[in-house]
C-alpha cells in the first residue's frame, strides 16, 4: 500500500516537474518571441541599410549591387563581400577610414583629421595612399545600418540567384534578373 502512496508521491512530484519544466519552455518561447521583436526592428535598420548601400554612398557601382564584386563598367572593382571575412568591428573601420593605398574610400568625413583611422592622419600619408572620400560622407548610425544590410543580405551568401535580384530590385520579372540561375537550381 506504502508503495502505492510512494508512487502518487513520485507521480505528483513527476507533475511538479514537468509543470516546472513547461515553465521553463513557456519562458524560453517567451524569450524567443521578444527574440523575434528585436529582429524585427533590425529589419527597419536593414531596410534603411539598403537605401545606403544602393543610393547614398554608391557602394554598389564598386561591390556590385549584390556585394559579388560585380562593379560597374566605370567603376574601380571592389572585392566580393560576400566572401569577406571581416567582423564587424573591422568593417565599421574599413567603411568609415576606407583603405589607405586602394580605392575603397573613407566615408567619416573627419577621416584623417585626427588620428581616429588608423592612428594615421593626412600628413601622415602620401598623397596617392590617402583614400578619397566617398559620395557622401556616412555618419556612424548609418555604417551600422549599412553593416546590418552586409550582414543579412549579402554576407556569406553563395552564388547570386533570380530570387535575389528580383527581391533586391523590388519586381518579379525584372530586366537585368533572367540570366541568372534559380535558387533551386543553384548548389552553394
Ligand atoms: C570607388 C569604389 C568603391 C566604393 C564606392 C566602395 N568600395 Fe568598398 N572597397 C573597394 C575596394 C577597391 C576594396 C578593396 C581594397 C583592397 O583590399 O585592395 C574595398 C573593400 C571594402 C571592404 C573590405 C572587404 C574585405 O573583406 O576586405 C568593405 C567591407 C567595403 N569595401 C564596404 C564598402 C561599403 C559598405 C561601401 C559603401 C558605403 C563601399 N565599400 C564603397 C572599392 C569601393
Amino acid at each position: 500500500m506504502w508503495d502505492w502512496v510512494g508512487h502518487d508521491v513520485v507521480k505528483s512530484l513527476g507533475k511538479v516537474v514537468s509543470c516546472a519544466v513547461a515553465i521553463g519552455f513557456g519562458l524560453t518561447l517567451l524569450a524567443v518571441t521578444f527574440d523575434g521583436s528585436t529582429a524585427q526592428a533590425g529589419e527597419r535598420e536593414i531596410k534603411r541599410g539598403k537605401v545606403i548601400w544602393n543610393n547614398k554612398s554608391n557602394c554598389k557601382n564598386c561591390h556590385g549591387w549584390a556585394g559579388d564584386g560585380r562593379a560597374h563598367p566605370r567603376s574601380p572593382p571592389g572585392p566580393s563581400l560576400r566572401i569577406s571575412e571581416l567582423d564587424r568591428e573591422s568593417m565599421r573601420e574599413v567603411i568609415a577610414c576606407g583603405m589607405p593605398g586602394t580605392a575603397m574610400p573613407h566615408h567619416d568625413r573627419h577621416a584623417y583629421t585626427d588620428d581616429r583611422c588608423y592612428g594615421l592622419t593626412k600628413d601622415d600619408l602620401e598623397k596617392e595612399m590617402m583614400p578619397k572620400m566617398g559620395n557622401k560622407p556616412i555618419r556612424p548610425t548609418e555604417i551600422e545600418m549599412v553593416i546590418d544590410y552586409i550582414e543579412a543580405r549579402i554576407k556569406g551568401r553563395g552564388k547570386v540567384t533570380l530570387e535575389e535580384c528580383e527581391e533586391y530590385f523590388n519586381r518579379v520579372g525584372a530586366k537585368g534578373c533572367a540570366k541568372l540561375p534559380k535558387l533551386a537550381d543553384v548548389t552553394n
